[in-house]
């Protein structure tokens, strides 16, 4: 396997499942060292089963404003300054919008959101002293279309967006880039629970190319925007979405 990765620092949130799993297991793969995020007890067992060495896996709420902060303190302490922060965590909670219950939206939004911002911000000050970083945001194809039954998950994901266009715009004389991806359904326990059944065969057959998404393809591209090649690239939202947007 060619080492693109090698000697680099990558934080993945979420990293216990899905994307955020699959991500790590790409880099890791390719020669980085990773740093796994996640509320998920199995972190840490997850990731020292990652191709390599000297991995890390920190249990954390990333709900918590101050999460975020310890989680790079810890990543700096014990395995360096980070090259690449993925920010994969996410949870999609599907209700119509006259039901959305406040503690929902703002579970979601902590999450979705909250979550990035302050991972960004906290990897960002670090990054900054380094001169150098590559940011990639789990959007979604949600942040560029309406769903049904997804107003807390659209809105938390359109906001993602913006994030990534302010923190590109601040960073780019720094050596960070600052990217958002944007997939359609991909077939992951998320993907899955929100997707089953009927609700999904038609999505399959909407979507262009007639099938929802691997986690592998998100992290081929992810692992493209997180390279040295993608100096040039930032501030932008890179679908994956079988042309379901071109239509
Ligand atoms: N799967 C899809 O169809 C799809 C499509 C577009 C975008 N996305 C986005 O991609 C990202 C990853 O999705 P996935 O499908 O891999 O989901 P997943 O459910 O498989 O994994 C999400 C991970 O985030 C972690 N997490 C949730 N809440 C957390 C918290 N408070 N603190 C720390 N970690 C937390 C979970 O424990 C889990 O390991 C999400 O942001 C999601 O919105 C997914």
């Amino acid at each position: 396997m060619e080492s693109t990765f090698a000697g680099r620092i990558a934080v993945v949130t979420g990293a216990a499942s899905g994307i955020g799993y699959t991500v790590a297991h790409h880099l890791a793969e390719r020669g980085a060292r990773i740093v796994g995020v996640d509320i998920d007890q199995r972190i840490a067992v997850l990731v020292d089963a990652l191709p390599g060495a000297e991995h890390l896996g920190i249990v954390t709420d990333l709900t918590d404003p101050a999460a975020a902060t310890a989680a790079i303190a810890q990543t700096v302490e014990t395995v360096g300054v980070p090259h690449i922060l993925v920010n994969s965590a996410g949870l999609a909670l599907l209700d119509p919008a006259v039901d959305v219950t406040p503690d929902r939206w703002r579970l979601t939004v902590d999450v979705n959101l909250g979550g990035t911002f302050y991972m960004a911000q906290a990897a960002g000050r670090v990054m900054l002293e380094a001169g150098y970083g590559r940011i990639i945001n789990l959007a979604s194809q949600a942040a560029v279309i309406g769903l049904d039954q997804h107003a807390a998950y659209c809105a938390s994901k359109a906001a993602v967006l913006g994030l990534t266009r302010v923190l590109s715009l601040e960073w780019a004389r720094h050596g960070i880039t600052v990217n958002a991806v944007s997939p359609t359904v991909v077939e992951t326990p998320l993907g899955k629970a929100a997707w089953a059944g009927e609700k999904g065969e038609k999505a399959k057959r909407d979507i262009p190319v007639g099938r929802f998404a691997q986690p592998e393809e998100v992290a081929a591209l992810i692992a493209f925007l997180a390279s040295d090649d993608a100096a040039m690239i930032t501030g932008s939202n890179h679908l994956i979405d079988g042309g379901f947007t071109a239509i």
